[in-house]
């Protein structure tokens, strides 16, 4: 079986060391690997597969020198833009987590449960998608295919780990009354209703990046969406709110089945048990949990959701790992 040299841009980061942890407990078919952050980490050491690597710092030879076949970048929107072209020019697929490429019309916007054979329209960069984005997908993909959805109503609550290591240090930090480095505000018992920056039409980036993702991963741009996007003291696993109007009529329990039956998605909605899903029980878990699930008696056609998943795994690493296993699975490079 053909072997890949995979490596690992922002290695050292929040997804990055995920991205390491998914790759090994996937047995990716890894010939040579490689692990890159900037200058401040080169030097320092990662274990992988119970080897020690050494991390090296990003230049634009890298991935001609090292003949790097695939390469997950999780470095931030301006080492992206910089060195996924390189990357592409010598061969490379790109698979990158930040939001510098996602609206690209050249680049694919992947989330393989829902849209895995756009990755052969690939030009050398596919983009993983925005964390909340992506579990949003997945729950409600396999109601767009079977009811057509008209509107969608999101309402997040995000992780601190969404913002890296130091929105991490921000809430373990602020726990202890120290001010916050990363957010504008004190995030330990507070909800921040502000990710990403402010735009002209009163969104938050974070908002608009829901808005227009989903509409390009479920190739629809008619759909009505719109969206507001809270910080929350949680440490791990994004939760959601999603409120869906359809175009045709639902029966509940057949929607529910379709939910069961949705790939890489688990129903968690046992209310005279209290069951639902829940950030805790979602850490550490690839796949996405869907609850209370319930009419939306003020419309039509609506149902109200509670959508649960690892942000930094399902929402980031674990995604990336797939759209990798799929480009290996099905012969991408040639
Ligand atoms: P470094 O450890 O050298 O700063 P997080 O989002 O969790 O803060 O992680 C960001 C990741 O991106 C880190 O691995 C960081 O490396 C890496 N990074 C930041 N800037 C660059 C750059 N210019 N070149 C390569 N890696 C970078």
């Amino acid at each position: 079986m053909r072997k890949y040299n995979i490596a690992v841009v922002g290695a050292t980061g929040m997804v990055g060391r995920t991205f390491l942890k998914v790759l090994e407990e996937r047995k990716l078919p890894i010939d040579n690997f490689y692990v890159f952050a900037s200058a401040r980490s080169a030097g320092s050491t990662l274990m992988f597969q119970g080897k020690e690597y050494t991390v090296l710092e990003l230049n634009e030879n890298s991935f001609k020198d090292y003949q790097v076949d695939i390469a997950l970048f999780s470095a931030g929107g301006g080492t992206s833009l910089k060195y996924a072209p390189i990357a592409a020019e010598s061969g490379c697929i790109v698979i990158d987590n930040s939001s510098a490429w996602r609206m690209d019309k050249e680049v694919p916007l992947v989330v393989p449960e829902v849209n895995a054979s756009d990755i052969l329209k690939h030009k050398g960069i596919i983009a993983n998608p925005n964390c909340s984005t992506i579990q949003a997908v997945v729950a409600l993909n396999p109601l767009h295919r079977a009811y057509s959805i008209k509107r969608i109503i999101y309402t997040t609550f995000q992780a601190v780990s969404g913002a890296g290591m130091g929105g991490y240090n921000d809430l373990s930090e602020g726990l202890k009354g120290n001010p916050p480095q990363k957010f504008p505000h004190q995030i330990a018992g507070n909800c921040i209703p502000h990710i990403d920056v402010f735009l002209e039409n009163g969104y938050t980036k974070e908002e608009i990046k829901m808005v227009e993702e989903t509409r390009k991963i479920l190739n629809d741009q008619s759909l009505k969406i719109t969206a507001t996007t809270v910080r929350v003291p949680v440490f791990d696993s994004h939760s959601e709110s999603i409120n869906v109007e359809f175009n045709k009529s639902y029966d509940l329990e057949d929607l529910i089945e379709t939910l069961k039956s949705g790939e890489g998605l688990i129903v968690q909605d046992d209310t005279a048990k209290e069951i639902y899903p829940l950030a805790l029980n979602a850490a550490g878990q690839d796949e996405v949990f869907v609850g209370r699930i319930r009419r939306d008696e003020s419309v039509d056609n609506g149902v109200n959701l509670w959508v649960v998943a690892d942000n930094i795994r399902k929402g980031a690493a674990t995604n990336a790992v797939q759209i990798a296993q799929w480009i290996i699975a099905n012969d991408v490079i040639q």
